[in-house]
């Protein structure tokens, strides 16, 4: 039986984009302005107003369902590792993927860009944040972040110990070790920028186990290299990637660039890619099924 036969819904690895002008949220919600805002803004201290009025993801969110789809291998381990939990709360849920079809699913999402791109046989997302988790204590069996806790700034510690004060069963985070991604040929040789970046923002697994208690387990994830989930750490293989402005937009390394140093890097690769000088470095790359480009599953329990 395979993961798709398992789960009765895959999203493919085609683009399921809404027709120009139409949202595929059920709400029809547009993106734009945080409605959780409303009411709120005037007693909060101002790095969370900042954060309010413009999540990163209503700037740099768009078509990012386009390139950023479930893997189904990737999705098979987050399933394994939420056990038995019959209830999941999905933290920076984003456009749903590796939302596990079969369990009940809160999806907590600030971001009306990414909200609006989830498919509509998805719960909607909460306009909520991972630092101020609307759940009792123990209220849901498992809590899931994917590729999320990076964006939560200097909410990190507390956003994770909230997901482990609102779970009774396993907390599971999908991430990145930056000292591994940071030795891929794109970070290592075209922009130390974005190795320097993860460096600040990837909490290290050690620093997740340590904010999270109990025990930890990290694995990991190699990257396969057909993968529909264009993450940074896929263009290990597809160094032709780095010239597709869509995929390089629904990354948040690329997407969190200055401008001059996105172009640096695109006529770098272009011209190596060209002169044949990337393939005579890296192409046996290419002849890989999958890699080790720094992707981490934490998972945590309480005992
Ligand atoms: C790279 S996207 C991942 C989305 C989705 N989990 C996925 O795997 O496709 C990161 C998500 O985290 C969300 N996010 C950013 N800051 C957050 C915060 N403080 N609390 C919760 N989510 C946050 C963003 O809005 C964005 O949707």
């Amino acid at each position: 039986m395979n993961v798709n036969q398992r789960y009765g819904r895959f999203r493919p690895c085609v683009a399921q984009v809404p027709a120009k002008g139409k949202s595929n949220h059920r709400g029809g919600q547009k993106p734009g302005r945080n409605r959780w805002r409303r009411g709120r803004g005037r007693d909060m201290n101002s790095e969370m107003s900042e954060m309010i009025d413009t999540p990163r993801y209503d700037r740099i969110g768009q078509g990012y369902a386009q390139t950023r789809r479930e893997d189904p291998r990737i999705a098979d381990r987050i399933r394994r590792a939420l056990g038995a939990a019959r209830t999941v709360v999905n933290v920076g849920a984003g456009a749903g993927s590796y939302e596990p079809p079969d369990r009940h699913v809160i999806a907590v999402e600030p971001s009306d860009v990414m909200a609006a791109q989830r498919p509509r046989e998805l719960a909607p997302a909460l306009r909520a944040f991972a630092q101020e988790l609307p759940l009792r204590d123990r209220g849901v069996d498992a809590a899931m972040a994917i590729l999320s806790v990076h964006h939560w700034d200097d909410a990190q510690e507390r956003g994770v110990r909230e997901m482990r004060r609102v779970a009774a069963g396993p907390v599971v985070l999908l991430t990145c070790d930056p000292e591994v991604s940071g030795a891929m040929w794109l970070m290592a040789d075209y922009m130390p920028e974005v190795a320097a970046l993860d460096r600040r923002v990837f909490p290290s697994p050690q620093q997740l186990a340590a904010w999270l208690g109990g025990r930890t387990q990290v694995d990991t994830v190699p990257v396969p290299r057909d993968t529909c989930d264009w993450t940074l750490m896929s263009f290990w293989a597809h160094p032709e990637r780095v010239l597709d402005e869509a995929a390089r937009n629904a990354t948040s390394g690329f997407a969190r660039m200055a401008k001059d140093v996105v172009a640096r890097v695109v006529a770098a690769v272009r011209r190596d890619l060209l002169a044949g000088t990337w393939d005579a470095r890296y192409g046996h790359l290419r002849r890989l099924d999958e890699y080790d480009a720094g992707m981490r599953l934490v998972i945590n329990t309480l005992d």
